[in-house]
């Protein structure tokens, strides 16, 4: 079974978690469009909910799709976000970012009531960290805020390359929020909450793709079927 298809049937799945009514967050990535696809159909037959995309991309296809759409400003509180992960672990514990959507994507998960993973089993790891970790960093001062970052790193336990992500014209990817992303290839990560902690503190880094204590049921597609993992 392709990777793809798996990734659509965790999609697919996480419509169970789905009532008519509900205020949604619409994660971003590729696993996150299957799942934009299949609430489009269900809204097309007559399923009521209102929604909050997690990036331009995603705003774009739900418009397309006619679900309904909302802000945090006119809705502040949602029932339940829906989105990919780039790595997690048995605790739930995430990496998100690797489609420079963290930031929209960690304001949406903490405006949630409940947080839904869906991801193909390759992406369950022990530790987090063979997925480069992406940090949002404000342009101003970033190398300063990047030898910030290296000691942050170091304190909780790990090391590794520091590097800005680029798009294929060599010049800086810039996200929904104006900002650089620096993706941190650290290997493993053996504590993730005080890497958390860490860089929050960094005045020049805007968020960080570890998602830690957000999701409480992770739904992912296996070649035999779909495993649940629920806090
Ligand atoms: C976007 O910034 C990411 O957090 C995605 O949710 C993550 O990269 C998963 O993407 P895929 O579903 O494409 O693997």
């Amino acid at each position: 079974m392709s990777e793809k298809s798996l990734k659509q049937q965790a999609a697919e799945a996480a419509l169970e978690y789905v009532t008519d009514g509900m205020k949604l967050g619409l994660g971003t990535g590729s696993t996150a469009v299957f799942f934009i696809q299949a609430l489009g159909e269900k809204v097309a037959n007559g399923l009521n909910v209102i929604c909050v995309p997690t990036s331009i991309a995603s705003h774009k296809l739900a418009k397309k799709l006619k679900i309904p759409l909302t802000t945090l400003d006119e809705t502040s509180k949602l029932d339940l976000v829906v989105d990919g992960a780039d790595e997690l672990d048995l605790e739930l514990n995430l990496i998100k970012g690797g489609g420079a959507a963290l930031l929209r994507e960690k304001i949406v998960a903490a405006a949630s009531d409940h947080m839904v993973v869906i991801a193909d089993d390759s992406k369950l790891v022990d530790p987090l960290g063979a997925f480069p970790l992406p940090v949002e960093v404000i342009p101003f001062g970033a190398a300063a805020t990047v030898e910030l970052m290296h000691a942050a790193i170091k304190n909780a336990g790990s090391k590794g390359a520091v590097a800005l992500r680029l798009l294929p014209n060599g010049k800086p990817l810039i996200t929904d929020g104006g900002h650089y992303i620096y993706d941190c290839a650290l290997g493993s990560i053996s504590n993730p909450k005080q890497l958390a902690l860490n860089l929050n503190v960094i005045p020049g880094v805007v968020e960080h793709g570890l998602f830690i204590g957000l999701a409480q049921v992770a739904i992912l597609a296996t070649k035999d079927g779909i495993r649940k993992i629920e806090l």
